[in-house]
């Protein structure tokens, strides 16, 4: 492990019953890099995600943020050490506007008790003022600012998933583990997409991301993970993995009848 690692991953495996989903995944995140998590359907990546996320807990190995373990099956404790993702399945409020469910990745960092939020205080007052100008500001960034206060659900399928990365922004995360955000977009907004991840990048984020639209992953990605029935068949940079000749098997086997 390097120092100017992030996450590191160390020989997890993760069994269902008699299926092992991860099979001594290691795995080294630089930070301030975007890292790719690639592989065919059922490879074991999210599964990875919620070992890394705490919800699910792995048969062996053990992942450190910064050096420091992370605390296995306390999901709600990730977003408070710096560690924000959106999931593969939209998880919205569908109900409720488009702000409300981006203050929602803010909660972890109200300082008030609850009682004094329900009394109403000048206190909570204050800080559900910041807490909706943050959430706003992260609206303005995914080019949302607009929509925040419609209803999600009259929001297209491309505008969902952006409110989901807003969300796990506004939560201020040192870490971001994107699952298949660009699923179901439209090429402008995969294009946006790009340039979002990109700024995150700039601005010292790390982000790892797991995608199956391979041209965004080989446009953004500085180093990518392959993960195959579990295991982590090859890591490099996009060049390298593009011609690799393992991933380029585990692709095509999958295509085959
Ligand atoms: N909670 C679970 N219970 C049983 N099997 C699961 C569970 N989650 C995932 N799996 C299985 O583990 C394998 C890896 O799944 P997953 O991590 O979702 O793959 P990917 O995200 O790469 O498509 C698949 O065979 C899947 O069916
Ligand atoms: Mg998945």
């Amino acid at each position: 492990m390097n120092t100017s690692s992030m996450l590191h991953i160390n020989d997890i495996s993760k069994w269902f019953g008699g299926l092992q989903a991860l099979s001594n995944v290691s795995i080294s995140v630089t930070a301030s890099t975007v890292h790719g998590i690639i592989g065919p359907n059922g490879a074991g990546k999210t599964t990875l995600f919620n070992v890394i996320t705490g919800m699910i807990s792995p048969d062996q190995g053990s992942v450190l943020l910064k050096g420091k373990l992370l605390p296995r099956q306390k999901p709600h404790k990730l977003v408070s050490m710096g560690i924000a993702r959106t999931f593969q399945n939209i998880r919205l409020f569908k109900n409720m506007t488009v702000l409300e469910n981006v203050m929602i990745g803010q909660h972890v960092h109200t300082p008030t008790p609850v009682f004094s939020i329900i009394l109403n205080t000048e206190f909570a007052r204050i800080w559900e003022k910041k807490t909706r100008e943050e959430a706003l500001i992260a609206l303005a960034f995914v080019g949302l600012e607009a929509k925040a206060a419609e209803i999600v659900k009259n929001l297209s399928y491309g505008q969902q998933r952006l409110i989901e990365f807003a969300r796990a922004i506004a939560a201020k995360p040192k870490l971001i583990l994107l699952d298949e955000p660009a699923a179901g977009m439209n090429p402008t907004e995969k294009a946006n997409l790009l340039q979002f991840v990109s700024t995150l990048r700039e601005n010292g984020y790390t982000i790892i991301l797991i995608e199956h639209d391979m041209k965004l992953v080989m446009n953004i990605c500085d180093t990518i993970s392959v993960l195959d029935h579990g295991k982590k068949i090859a890591e490099g940079n996009p060049e390298d993995i593009r011609i690799h000749p393992e991933v380029i098997r585990a692709y095509l086997g999958k295509r085959e009848p």
